[in-house]
């Protein structure tokens, strides 16, 4: 779908399908430079990423491996751990491997900061991270985020993989949801 078409969902379109692709571009640069013989395993979250993922790989001019995993977080967002579970792992064993997840966004990076450990915890040789949007002003738990496509106000966003209710998943760009759609309280709250 085109942001267009939920543009009366939206009180604000923050970015276009070519912004994000031409932003998609240079992360891919910045990550072939940092990975220049492509020895990483992209580790997509689910399902938020699918969309970041699918146009980031096809950019990188490496051999890209990719994986999955979904999670889901429980609780206060300010605590910092014990409250994520793995719904589905990996398929791949990172030990010794350089891991990078990549992430639709980062709101308060419980989820992130739980990832980058579990990672860790595995043997992982390296864990960097790349979030397609970040929120500074929500973020609870500092994650070192090595690339960042877009840093955004701290307001509900869908389109580009990002939900709310399951919908908007597979709209191009990125727009803020208008309250109006989710009834005025933090959706994500
Ligand atoms: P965190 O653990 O608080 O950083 O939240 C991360 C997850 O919450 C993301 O991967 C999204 O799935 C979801 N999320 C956070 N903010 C938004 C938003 O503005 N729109 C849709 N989903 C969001
Ligand atoms: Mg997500």
């Amino acid at each position: 779908m085109e942001i267009d078409d939920i543009r009366g969902d939206l009180s604000e379109v923050l970015f276009t399908e070519e912004q994000i692709e031409k932003r998609i571009a240079e992360l891919a640069r910045d990550i072939e430079r940092d990975y220049p013989d492509g020895d990483v395993l992209l580790v997509g979250v689910l399902k938020g990423a699918i969309i970041v993922m699918a146009d980031l790989t096809r950019e990188l001019k490496f051999h890209a491996h990719i994986d999955f995993m979904a999670v889901s977080s429980y609780g206060a967002s300010t605590q910092s751990s014990g409250v994520v579970k793995i719904n589905k792992d990996l398929d791949t064993d990172v030990a010794g491997k350089k891991v990078l997840l990549i992430e639709d966004i980062m709101d308060s990076g419980l989820t992130l900061s739980w990832l980058v450990e579990n990672m860790r915890a595995r043997g992982a040789s390296s864990v960097e991270v790349c979030a397609m949007f970040r929120k500074p002003e929500a973020v609870k738990i500092p994650v070192d985020v090595r690339y960042v496509g877009f840093d955004i106000p701290p307001s509900f966003v869908v389109g580009y993989g990002l939900d709310y209710a399951e919908k908007y998943r597979n709209v191009r760009g990125l727009g803020v949801l208008a309250p109006a759609v989710y009834g005025g309280a933090d959706p994500h709250a």
